[in-house]
């Protein structure tokens, strides 16, 4: 028989147009995140099919079936856990099964932590969780061979002072054709929000590219 996983689900944390992620517990009562993805629209099927082709895990995906959604999942089980062995902090992957994902809860009580956009910190604190996701960035580039691909101050979050990436379902192997694109993207994204929204002086994207990719 199966060991059972969850103990008793609670409620919505989260309700996104692609998945709804809900807080519940362990038979032993420790807490959990579970995300549901949504199966279905075709919109989303499109989009996310880019990140699945080129990707050498996830070959002979057919495009029309829930099939997509599941392999979607699994897909970010195995991200997770790829990032989570390298080191970067990310929330712990625990089982996967169709389109449901359970994973560490990032919070306390119920509640979720907050995300780098809701937070409001000193600049030296800024400072640190910003080496630190370059820091990550570049574990992801170096040993896991992962780009996340979609990383901004709405997927990370605060815990404990300390950032934790989040949603990592589109993350793509270095082999991706587009992989340093999304790299690119990601880099820009992380220094508009320090930079330009928080008026923090941190270094250049060109410079953080190369610190990733070299050196
Ligand atoms: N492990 C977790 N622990 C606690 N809260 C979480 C966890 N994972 C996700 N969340 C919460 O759920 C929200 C949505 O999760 P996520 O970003 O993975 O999904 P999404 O598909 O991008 O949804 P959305 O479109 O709403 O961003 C997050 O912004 C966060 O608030
Ligand atoms: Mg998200």
């Amino acid at each position: 028989m199966r060991r059972r996983i969850i103990g008793k689900m609670y409620g919505v944390i989260s309700s996104g147009k692609e998945a709804r992620v809900y807080w519940a517990k362990s038979p032993k009562g420790e807490d959990l995140a579970v995300k549901i993805y949504l199966t279905s629209t075709s919109e989303f099927r499109k989009s996310i099919y880019q990140y699945i082709l080129g990707d050498p895990r996830f070959e002979y995906i057919r495009k029309d079936t829930r099939e997509l959604i599941y392999a979607w999942t699994r897909k970010e089980y195995k991200n997770l856990k790829r990032m989570y062995e390298c080191g970067v902090r990310v929330p712990k992957p625990i089982f996967y099964m169709k389109n449901i994902l359970v994973m560490e809860f990032i919070g306390e009580n119920g509640v979720r932590a907050p995300l780098l956009k809701e937070v409001s910190l000193s600049d030296e604190e800024y400072i640190r969780i910003f080496n630190k996701v370059i820091e990550y960035i570049k574990i992801l580039y170096r040993k896991a061979k992962l780009v996340h691909a979609d990383l901004s101050e709405y997927n990370i979050m605060i815990f404990k002072g300390e950032p934790v990436l989040i949603d990592v379902s589109q993350a793509v192997l270095l082999d991706h054709p587009l992989a340093i694109e999304f790299l690119k993207r990601d880099i820009r994204n992380i220094v508009r929000y320090f930079r330009c929204e928080l008026g923090l002086q941190v270094p250049s994207e060109e410079e953080i590219f190369k610190l990733v990719t070299s050196g």
